[in-house]
């Protein structure tokens, strides 16, 4: 067991930690009409009945060949599900649902600008779409079943027609939220070992149809720098047949798909049948080292999970409108917009742009215009919209029965506001705790049968076991009122597979803090960290806390602290960097750049600015920091590693802790001064 690194930046640490909530009651009508309303459903997935109860998920799946082992340890902790099953992800999201339903909506995509019509594409036409990108996919491109294809795609129904042409194909997807920059991407390219990126030649955002082929070329450029050369570059135009981007296409490396797709008009792909352990996408995360970690997720385990919370905690039913408002760039929208709800064949609405464009109506217009039953979004959109249009709900007649909440802490003020004004006091409210490596939700209430209570996601999800542990590794009790590092204590068929190609960090990072042996293949010893702290109250519900690593989670979007640090070092003048997070009002954390200057170099803004524009290179806009402090001298320990915690401490005028080990106690002080005076 390893203990906590002295020079760790805890999100946790400077949580505000609100006082106990009421619980709120599931609305009668609501729970007439929901998918779990039986409590023997609990049952079903009680501790005794692990690993077994899956099954109930899994067989919401068609399967080419049922499986012969439920879950499979022998080589942990890499477990491995429905081991001998075999099935394709588009299948089950597209082609079984042409029987039933071949004309309903599958999606529906809002497009900017607002006075452009919604979309919609039923199943049938769905299937035609991903069956000629499948298509070309395999024929122009080259691709087949275990390669891996990075795109860099928008909100366009383009992105989950490449996903599922990429899974009929039984290739790897792996999307790179569009809003990352191109440097972001092509290391991801590299990493991953795409030979073909998809991408748009731009999209719109606040009104502006933003150039994004510029992005493409960066990235291709910098998977060069880290030796792997992308040979093809497949460029959806955004209004097909007018180019967006003044960038010229490369000869023999950029094409445009709607030049090449009709040539594949009518074209048909068997989907081809694959193991349940078959990687279906990579999602790569911010994590403790500078690399991005490519998370990878199973075809069958995957999709069952997404499938079952889909349909208990999302309450998803074929005819409902159902509306993730998240990005498809981020595992939500993996799980939540285009996998879970595909595979119920529901309809599923994907919208372009920003909550707040041209006004912070627009999400409400949209739920209006389209019937919008069950709503999904981030605690940062709940805040934003609160702030600035707060009775704006009331002006439409929308009516929502479901509402869910996810990505980061939601405070009871801003949950009650969701519930009352959103939900209009009509619809339950989900929150939804769980990561880009867990595939699906960990921590929630089953809306029919959990009571909600506000600032608390709730207990474990069906079959998920939390626990509580100190840095010792004792149980921190239920009701204690003490925080500490939450884990799962088994497996669920949702959960990451590895890390692309680092197999040994995988198992370091999120098994090795609490393991009891690690020869041992029995999953009770190997409780996965999930690096977040929490507190569990009496009554078995969870609060979660934020971050226990270098990870700061910025709007729902989590952000490397050893990322942004390696960005400002690109910056000439500067020596050392340090990244913290801050509490800020909307966005719940934001990031404060702390640099210190080499010899000789003199502050200034320009220097500032430098930094904010290296991140924004490297990493992207999302990722700006709110300051850049130029300081003297970082506070160090003896040993010379930055102490991020004091400077945190400062940062949010919290208290900065023992500081008379550090090697230079008086820059505190020093620091303290200048900051505290300009904020
Ligand atoms: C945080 C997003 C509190 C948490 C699905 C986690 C939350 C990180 C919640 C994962 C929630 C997510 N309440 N905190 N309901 N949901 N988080 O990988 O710190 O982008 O570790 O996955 O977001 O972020 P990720």
């Amino acid at each position: 067991m390893t203990t906590e690194r002295s020079d760790n930046v805890s999100e946790a640490q400077i949580a505000v930690h609100w006082r106990e909530e009421e619980y709120y009651q599931p609305p009668a009508a609501f729970v007439g009409q929901a998918n779990a309303s039986d409590p023997a459903i609990l049952d079903r997935f009680a501790e005794d009945r692990f690993p077994e109860c899956f099954k109930e998920y899994a067989d919401l799946l068609d399967w080419d060949h049922y499986w012969h082992t439920t879950l499979d340890t022998s080589e942990a902790p890499f477990w491995k599900w429905f081991v001998g099953g075999r099935l394709n992800a588009c299948h089950n999201c597209v082609d079984r649902h042409l029987a039933t339903r071949p004309n309903q909506a599958a999606m529906i995509w809002v497009p900017e600008p607002e006075d452009a019509d919604p979309v919609a594409i039923t199943y049938r036409e769905l299937w035609v779409r991903v069956n000629e990108f499948a298509a070309l996919l395999r024929d122009f491109a080259g691709v087949k079943a275990g390669d891996r294809v990075t795109f860099h795609l928008p909100m366009v129904p383009e992105l989950p027609v490449a996903m599922l042409a990429c899974a009929r194909l039984g290739a790897i997807h792996s999307e790179v939220f569009g809003g990352f920059s191109g440097t972001a991407c092509g290391e991801r390219i590299a990493d991953s070992g795409s030979d073909v990126l998809i991408t748009m030649d731009g999209y719109y955002r606040n009104g502006e149809l933003i150039d994004h082929k510029i992005k493409a070329d960066e990235a291709c450029e910098a998977a060069a720098k880290h030796g792997h050369e992308v040979g093809t570059v497949l460029i959806w135009r955004r209004h097909p047949g007018r180019y967006a981007s003044d960038r010229p296409m490369v000869d023999g490396r950029d094409h445009f798909v709607d030049d090449l797709l009709p040539d594949y008009r009518g074209q048909r792909v068997a989907p081809e049948s694959m193991p349940a352990e078959a990687p279906l996408f990579l999602m790569y995360t911010s994590g403790t080292t500078g690399r991005p970690k490519g998370c990878q997720h199973s075809t069958g385990g995957y999709l069952a999970y997404v499938t079952g919370t889909s349909k208990y905690y999302q309450d998803i039913h074929p005819d409902d409108t159902y509306w993730c408002a998240a990005d498809i760039g981020w595992i939500t929208g993996h799980s939540y917009i285009v996998y879970g709800p595909l595979s119920l064949g529901t309809t599923t609405v994907l919208y372009e742009g920003v909550p707040t464009y041209p006004d912070p109506g627009r999400l409400w217009r949209i739920a209006e215009r389209l019937g919008v039953t069950t709503f999904h979004t981030a605690p940062t959109t709940i805040r934003m919209l609160r702030k600035l249009g707060p009775d704006e709900p009331t002006k439409y007649h929308y009516r929502f029965k479901h509402m869910t909440t996810v990505g980061e802490p939601i405070e009871p003020e801003v949950w009650r506001w969701y519930h009352q004004v959103v939900g209009k006091g009509e619809a339950v409210v989900v929150d939804t705790w769980w990561q880009t490596e867990t595939g699906g939700f960990m921590g929630t209430t089953l809306p029919a049968l959990q009571p909600m209570k506000p600032g608390s996601c709730g207990p474990g999800a069906l079959g998920i076991y939390p626990v509580i542990y100190d840095e010792v590794g004792e149980v921190v009790e239920a009701g204690s009122g003490k925080a500490g590092n939450i884990c799962i204590r088994n497996p669920w068929p949702g959960i990451f597979q590895t890390i692309w190609g680092q197999p040994e960090r995988f198992k370091q990072i999120y098994y090795e803090r609490y393991n009891r042996d690690p020869a041992s293949t029995d999953w009770h010893d190997w409780p996965y960290l999930a690096g977040d702290g929490a507190v569990e109250a009496a009554d078995g519900y969870f609060r979660i806390l934020g971050r226990i690593d270098d990870v700061i989670n910025v709007a729902g979007h989590r952000l490397g602290t050893k990322e942004l640090e390696s960005a400002a070092l690109t910056v000439d003048e500067i020596a050392e960097a340090a990244a913290v997070p801050v509490m800020d009002e909307l966005r719940g954390r934001a990031v404060e750049m702390y640099v210190s200057l080499k010899p000789g170099m003199t502050a200034s803004p320009a220097v500032q600015d430098g930094v904010t524009a290296a991140i924004e290179r490297e990493i992207g806009k999302i990722a700006r920091p709110t300051q850049v402090w130029i300081v003297p001298d970082m506070p160090k320990t003896r040993s010379g590693k930055i102490m991020r915690r004091v400077i945190a401490g400062i940062s949010n005028f919290a208290d900065v802790g023992d500081i008379t080990t550090l090697a230079n106690p008086e820059i505190v002080a020093d620091i303290r001064h200048q900051v505290q005076r300009e904020k």
